[in-house]
């Protein structure tokens, strides 16, 4: 039997799916509460830590650091951002593992925002048929959500995470002292799935976004003080116990989705360009608040929902050709034969699901790109 070495940190949380559990470090000194296990994890294999040469320039002595616990280990570096998720990264991911002479057994320790977690994590599913994953998220938005709950992607030209696999990281290390070099746009595109993740599922943490949102937005990123670990640490619970209820997203988790229809179509619309992923999603929470209202959503939800957006200080929506956006949407992966799923807020934790054929909503998509605030 795996006998846990006593003196060994214990994980903050443990989030148990169908083929195991993920631990998870959390908040300031993760790193270091995680280093035995991480050692343990690595030992007597080959490790690839998969970064981009901007987070190795932004957080040097972290990706040194867990090189350093994971040794002999090879770095492996993709383009920043969006732009790393693409086959040909996996390709050169599967490719520089192989003649590394990677094996089985490797493992592969992602240590970036969700852009890289999502390929190297897709890498990490593929290449032999899976080998073992670790994520050391950077981002905000990474460590509430990507990291979280084993959803690997890459995107194709016509449609956002179009390829992907479910494949759980054994470790994941979300301390909050990499968050310190995030530049505030990051930040606010974070805190947006944070506001989705509270809106559609936990009424209190919704709550304490209002009272506390504008002390954790940019500045120096890591001035949140004490209510940036509460609302990180509330934000991962919500998305744990929604991932565990519904691993494969064949129901519930699909509520997660809150703002994405329409957020992905923007991306894509826009080639991944000009909006964050968080800030496109705020679009398309603005925009699902818009056709819930007129299915009788509470209109009181929407106002606040919509003032906690504006508060994030989100950057005004390029001009977009409704016709592209229509496109985007028609490829949604989502998208049925009986139409688009859309998550609709109908008041504080409750959200309705509802099936739209793209061209149901164009005259309200059409009005929206206009006009996308109502305040
Ligand atoms: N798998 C999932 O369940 C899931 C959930 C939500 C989002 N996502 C995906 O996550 C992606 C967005 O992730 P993101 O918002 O983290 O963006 P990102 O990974 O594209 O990173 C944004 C930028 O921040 C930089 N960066 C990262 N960490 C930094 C740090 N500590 N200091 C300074 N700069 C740093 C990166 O180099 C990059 O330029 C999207 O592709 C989205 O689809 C996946
Ligand atoms: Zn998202």
């Amino acid at each position: 039997m795996h006998r846990l070495d006593p003196a060994r940190p214990r994980p903050d949380r443990v989030l148990r799916h169908g083929g195991g559990e993920t631990a998870l470090y959390l908040g300031a000194g993760a790193l270091e509460r995680a280093a035995p296990a991480l050692r343990e994890w690595t030992a007597g294999r080959q490790a690839f830590v998969v970064s981009s040469p901007a987070i190795a320039a932004a957080q040097g002595p972290l990706v040194e650091a867990i090189e350093g616990l994971a040794e002999p280990a090879r770095r492996l570096l993709l383009p920043d951002g969006e732009a790393a998720k693409t086959l040909a990264s996996a390709e050169a991911l599967w490719t520089a593992m192989l003649d590394a002479g990677g094996t089985r057994d490797s493992r592969v320790i992602a240590v970036g925002g969700g852009s890289l977690t999502d390929v190297a994590g897709f890498a990490a599913a593929t290449f032999l048929r899976g080998i073992g994953l670790a994520l050391v998220p950077t981002t905000l938005l990474a460590q509430v959500d990507a990291a979280i709950g084993g959803k690997t992607a890459i995107d194709l030209p016509a449609a956002k995470n179009s390829v992907g696999a479910f494949w759980h990281p054994a470790l994941v290390v979300a301390d909050s002292r990499p968050l310190a070099t995030l530049d505030p746009a990051e930040w606010r595109s974070g805190l947006v799935e944070v506001v989705k993740i509270a809106a559609a599922t936990d009424p209190r943490l919704f709550e304490r976004l209002e009272e506390v949102v504008d002390g954790l937005a940019p500045g120096p990123c890591a001035g949140g003080g004490g209510h940036l670990e509460e609302v990180v640490g509330a934000a991962i619970d919500a998305k744990i116990r929604i991932v565990e209820s519904d691993p494969a997203e064949a129901g519930p988790r699909r509520v997660l989705n809150l703002g994405h229809t329409l957020g992905h179509a923007i991306e894509s619309a826009l080639g991944y360009r000009r909006l964050r992923h968080g800030e496109a999603v705020a679009y398309g929470l603005l925009f699902a608040l818009r056709l819930a209202a007129a299915r009788g959503a509470s209109p009181d939800f929407a106002a606040r929902c919509e003032a906690l957006l504006a508060r994030l200080g989100m950057p005004p929506l390029p001009p977009l050709d409704p016709e592209r956006v229509m496109a985007a949407l028609r490829h949604d992966k989502k998208a049925r034969r009986d139409g688009l799923r859309w998550i609709l807020p109908m008041d504080l934790g409750r959200v309705d699901v509802v099936r739209l054929a793209p061209e149901a909503v164009r005259a309200d998509l059409e009005g929206f790109l206009a006009a996308p605030w109502r305040r």
